[in-house]
């Protein structure tokens, strides 16, 4: 439909019964209107009204309301303030819809990792609980972000109704406006207070600048989506499944080829490995072996009974001549003993830290040894086999080599020895200075 795009305020706005303009369509009624129209014009769809400033659309979305109008919108090339409550649009439910969407992604998260790890196939690390809430909280998180973020992108396609890619009024040249300086109002003749003349003589006295009908396509075939669309939609849809394909045709079937090297450079990288064959050396071997005279930095253990507890083959049962026992040796043992041994050993010594208490709790029984009781057979292992367990382990207790430095390991061992040494104590073991000092001075 042809608009004439230089009507002025007057004309648009006088476009009463009678002074039909086949340009503008600006004609007395619907009926008026079609007789007058083109062929290709069809059901009458709305009007259009222009504004000429932002302030002017606000009033008239207003005034539009307030007349009762449901289905009418606005148009502006950039959002304008105070336009929503104007038009009486109600906040969006998009955040209901994204908390819910959250809600069901934690739920779905802690599941999940339920079915997985405390349910279906239970697996004992270190003898933790196999289900636990802190350690599923990560994963909770991810699940609860990740379906709000999908139902804030689908909703708010949805609740806008998109995608459109057309709309009725792209049928009016003068819609062109709306992306540059037009600001427009358009009420659909759907609306059931809608009247072809009752409805343009509101939006006049609303300060319309332009007033236009608008048409449907007369032809049904010019409404239909091209058929081209539906072409490139299933191609693009078979195209797409084309990588699930080769995914599986990979992993349903066997191939001499090499594999695909997406980063080359991280796979083959310039560096020998110790079982690989190398032809710069004459047994064709990268690993050189150890090389005669040498030990790698911090690995000198000549003194055997100081780094291993050994002397001769045999564990030491007193302490290595560089460990000076002091009471600044057991303090320090004290201190090295509470942190890495007292979670599982006690406090005491007795076997009952936090982590056996909670283990025999979940029935997952791990027993520490009581390192204090006669029975137990700690005491009476010599300084080298004690400094040995800290350091490699003992059956299910892990070795604290690694995290413990040699002598921090000596005073745990010193402090060991006092801690049995406490449990059996008798009053005559102190002189009577150490008694009277230890009682507060009084004999
Ligand atoms: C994670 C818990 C845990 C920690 C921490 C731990 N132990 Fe143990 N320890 C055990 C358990 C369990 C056993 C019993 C191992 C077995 O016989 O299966 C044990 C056994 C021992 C034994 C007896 C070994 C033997 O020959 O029978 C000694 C000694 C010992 N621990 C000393 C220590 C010292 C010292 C520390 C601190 C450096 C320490 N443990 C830290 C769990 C622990």
């Amino acid at each position: 439909m042809e608009t004439n795009e230089n009507n002025d305020h007057d004309e648009a706005t006088s476009a009463h019964a009678g002074e039909t303009s086949p340009a503008t369509g600006s004609t007395s009624g619907h009926d008026g209107a079609r007789a007058s129209s083109n062929s290709d014009e069809g059901e009458l769809y709305g009007v259009l009204a222009e504004f000429d400033s932002p302030g002017a659309l606000v009033k008239a979305a207003r005034k539009v309301k307030d007349a009762g109008y449901g289905d009418f919108d606005c148009y502006s090339p950039f959002p304008v303030h105070g336009i929503d409550e104007a038009m009486g649009i109600k906040r969006t439910i998009l955040p209901v819809l994204v908390f819910c969407g959250g809600i069901t992604g934690t739920f779905l998260g802690f599941l999940l990792q339920w079915y997985c790890n405390a349910s279906a196939w239970q697996w004992n690390v270190a003898g933790k609980p196999v289900w636990s809430i802190p350690a599923n909280v990560p994963i909770g998180f991810e699940t609860t972000i990740l379906l709000s973020v999908f139902t804030t992108f689908f909703g708010m396609w949805i609740l806008n109704k998109l995608p459109q890619v057309w709309h009725p009024f792209f049928r009016l040249d003068r819609f062109t406006k709306v992306t540059d300086d037009g600001f427009m109002l358009g009420i659909e003749a759907k609306d059931g207070r809608f009247d072809a003349v009752e409805t343009k003589k509101l939006l006049e006295s609303a300060g319309a600048i332009a007033v236009e009908e608008c048409y449907l396509d007369a032809s049904p075939a010019n409404t239909k989506m091209p058929m081209f669309i539906y072409g490139v939609i299933i191609c693009t849809t078979a195209l797409a499944l084309v990588p699930f394909a080769l995914v599986y045709k990979a992993r349903a079937s066997h191939s001499k080829d090499p594999h695909y090297h997406i980063f080359g450079d991280m796979d083959f990288q310039a560096k020998v490995k110790s079982d690989q064959y190398n032809d710069l050396f004459a047994d064709g071997r990268s690993n050189r072996g150890e090389i005669s005279g040498t030990i790698p930095r911090g690995w000198l253990n000549d003194d055997t009974s100081y780094a291993q507890g050994l002397e001769n083959g045999a564990w030491i049962t007193s302490f290595p001549t560089s460990v000076e026992v002091s009471r600044d040796l057991l303090r320090r043992g004290k201190q090295r003993y509470e942190i890495y041994c007292s979670p599982c050993h006690g406090v005491d010594g007795r076997g009952a830290g936090m982590v056996a208490v909670r283990s025999q709790k979940i029935g997952q029984g791990i027993l520490p040894r009581n390192l204090v009781d006669p029975g137990a057979g700690v005491i009476t292992q010599p300084n080298g086999q004690l400094f040995n367990t800290i350091s490699n382990g003992n059956n299910t207790m892990m070795g604290y080599g690694a995290q413990i430095p040699v002598a921090d390991r000596w005073a745990i061992v010193a402090y060991v020895r006092a801690l049995e040494r406490s449990q059996f104590a008798a009053g005559t073991d102190l002189t009577d200075a150490e008694r009277s000092a230890a009682m507060g001075a009084t004999p």
